[in-house]
């Protein structure tokens, strides 16, 4: 029997109806036994400062012991100007500091991007790889997940109604769940 893995999900927009929320809990439904998926909240995160890294705000804190308590990260995020939505760039950094003391490190991570549009968020994905690359986190390189045209995915309830999109993302939670256990420290 596999052991269970604890996937903390950070999703990369704040606001109610997201097709990136609407996303993350489908992938919570469909992941494979080994996988415990968890959304982790970034939206009442203060934004970093580094004055305070040392002794950081009450929410900082346990957003960065959450991170560290996780065996894995999934990024499940739009594009904001070609890039990084701005909360989801803030809690990457809130979780880093102080420098050597990241929460990230060593932790297998995978990025999905979505957009209405049809490029999927693909600048997005790239620019948050980049920065996973310098904190330490091995992020899935196939399959890849650019999905585009998100708005036709889902139902008025936010239920996922894509069976090639469900089964886009089954396999990618399996790859997922065996990327963790090649790229897991320890
Ligand atoms: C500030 C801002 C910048 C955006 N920039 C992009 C972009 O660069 N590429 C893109 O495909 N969509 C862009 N969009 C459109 C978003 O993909 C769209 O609003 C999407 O629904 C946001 O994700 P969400 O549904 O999870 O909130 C932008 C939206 C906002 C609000």
């Amino acid at each position: 029997m596999s052991t269970t893995r604890d996937v903390a999900v950070l999703v990369g927009s704040l606001r109610k109806e997201s097709f990136s929320r609407k996303m993350a809990k489908a992938m919570i439904g469909l992941a494979p036994a080994p996988l415990a998926l968890e959304i982790v909240e970034i939206g009442d995160l203060p934004l970093f400062n580094q004055d305070f890294e040392a002794d950081p705000p009450p929410a900082s804190r346990e957003f960065k012991e959450r991170i560290a308590a996780a065996d894995a990260v999934l990024f499940v995020t739009p594009e904001y100007n070609r890039s990084v939505p701005g909360a989801l760039k803030n809690a990457i950094d809130v979780a880093s500091r102080p420098y050597g003391k990241s929460a990230w490190s060593g932790k297998p991570g995978a990025i999905l991007s979505l957009s209405p549009g049809a490029v999927g968020g693909f600048g997005a994905n790239h620019h948050l790889r980049q920065s996973l690359v310098f904190l330490e986190v091995p992020a899935m390189t196939q399959p890849e997940a650019y999905i585009g045209n998100c708005a036709s995915l889902f139902d008025d309830k936010g239920a996922l109604v894509s069976d090639s999109t469900r089964s886009f993302l089954d396999k990618y939670l399996q790859a997922f769940a065996q990327w963790i256990e090649r790229n897991r420290k320890g």
